[in-house]
């Protein structure tokens, strides 16, 4: 199937690329660049521009009128960024995906996969953390409240209009594509494996456990962490069993959870990459960052259900792709 990924030259969308081309399908990539880069985009149909613009996107479907699933991924996805521009992130977020909403409506596009998110649960997780489809939102940044309100924004258009839709609520991917293919590209990484991966090369020298106090097993900040690749994987079976998994759940709309239906802390995930790198990195405790919260995992059971997936790389394999990718590819790719 040929498959319209915006956003497809970035992290998630470019891994997601590969996994759809993989399985036999062509995508076609819309994306601004603002973010992305154009390597990842240009290594499938590319078309430059902004996700609201119509015209761009009536020549994209009068050349490709056989696309049967939009990947929605574009977005600006920096917490803090938010926080200090609201503007920026309502309007690229919120505004813009409403424009392409309205816009594949009118070209014909029947099935819809928005990339959503977590945060969109906030602190809202109860003592033990886990959250399911069914838990409240409390999203607690501007990003998240973006993300939550194209969810509710989706889920009333999908209702009115032609198309239905599906949201995809990520928990923490992490690593890069085990082909290496594509991976993070951040310069100044603020991801928690993409700096424990270069605190072991060097670039950063300590590694600072942020959050010690959290009411979690051991005091440290505790995430769903699941490999990108098997995050991508969950995309392909999203366009594969669309109409299957609206004749299972009814409706216009379905939101999944997307994790591994695990808890991992960041003491844990230390130890576990002490364990893959092969001898102990620097560390020292340190206070929460700003907004920070002491975390949530996923109950996966709906995307087990309707998807047929579940994560299935390990951990230490994420860790061992994430140290390949930021060691070896992208000093490359970046020339540093
Ligand atoms: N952490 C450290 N040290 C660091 C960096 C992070 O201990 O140097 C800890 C954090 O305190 C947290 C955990 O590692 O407990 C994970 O942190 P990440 O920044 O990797 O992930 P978050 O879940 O906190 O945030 C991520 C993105 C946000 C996004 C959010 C939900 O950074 O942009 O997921 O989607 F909003």
């Amino acid at each position: 199937m040929k498959v319209l990924v915006t956003g497809g030259a970035g992290y998630i969308g470019s891994t997601t690329a590969s996994a759809l081309e993989d399985a036999g399908h062509t995508p076609i990539i819309l994306d601004s660049l603002i973010r992305g880069r154009r390597e990842y985009a240009v290594r499938y149909p590319f078309y430059e521009g902004d996700i609201a613009d119509r015209e761009l996107l009536g020549r994209i479907f009068r050349e490709h009128p056989d696309i049967g699933a939009t990947l929605h991924f574009a977005a600006l996805i920096v917490v803090p960024e938010s926080v200090a521009h609201p503007y920026l992130y309502y309007h690229e977020n919120v505004v813009k995906s409403l424009e392409l909403f309205r816009a594949l409506d009118e070209l014909g596009c029947e099935r819809i996969i928005f990339s959503s998110s977590a945060s969109i649960y906030g602190s809202n997780t109860g003592s033990d953390f886990k959250v399911s489809e069914d838990t409240p939102h409390a999203p607690d940044s501007p990003y998240a409240r973006t993300k939550h309100m194209i969810e509710m924004a989706l889920e009333d258009m999908s209702r009115a209009l032609h198309f239905r839709s599906i949201a995809l609520r990520y928990f923490n991917p992490i690593g890069a594509d085990p082909a290496m293919r594509t991976g993070p590209y951040d310069e100044a990484p603020t991801h928690v494996l993409d700096i424990l991966a270069d605190v072991a090369s060097g670039r950063i020298p300590i590694f600072r456990i942020t959050g010690v106090d959290w009411p979690t097993r051991d005091g440290s900040g505790i995430r769903d962490y699941l490999h990108v690749w098997d995050l991508a994987r969950a995309h392909v079976l999203a366009v594969e069993r669309f109409d299957a998994a609206f004749d299972a759940f009814g409706g216009d709309f379905i939101p999944i959870n997307l994790g591994s239906g695990r808890g991992v802390t960041v003491r844990e995930l230390v130890a576990a990459f002490e364990t893959v790198w092969g001898k102990p990195i620097a560390k020292e405790e340190a206070p929460p960052r700003d907004g920070d919260v002491a975390g949530a995992y996923a109950s996966a059971d709906r995307a087990a259900k309707l998807l047929g997936w579940k994560t299935e790389l390990p951990l230490t394999q994420t860790i061992a792709d994430a140290l390949r990718w930021v060691h070896e590819v992208r000093p490359r790719m970046l020339g540093y």
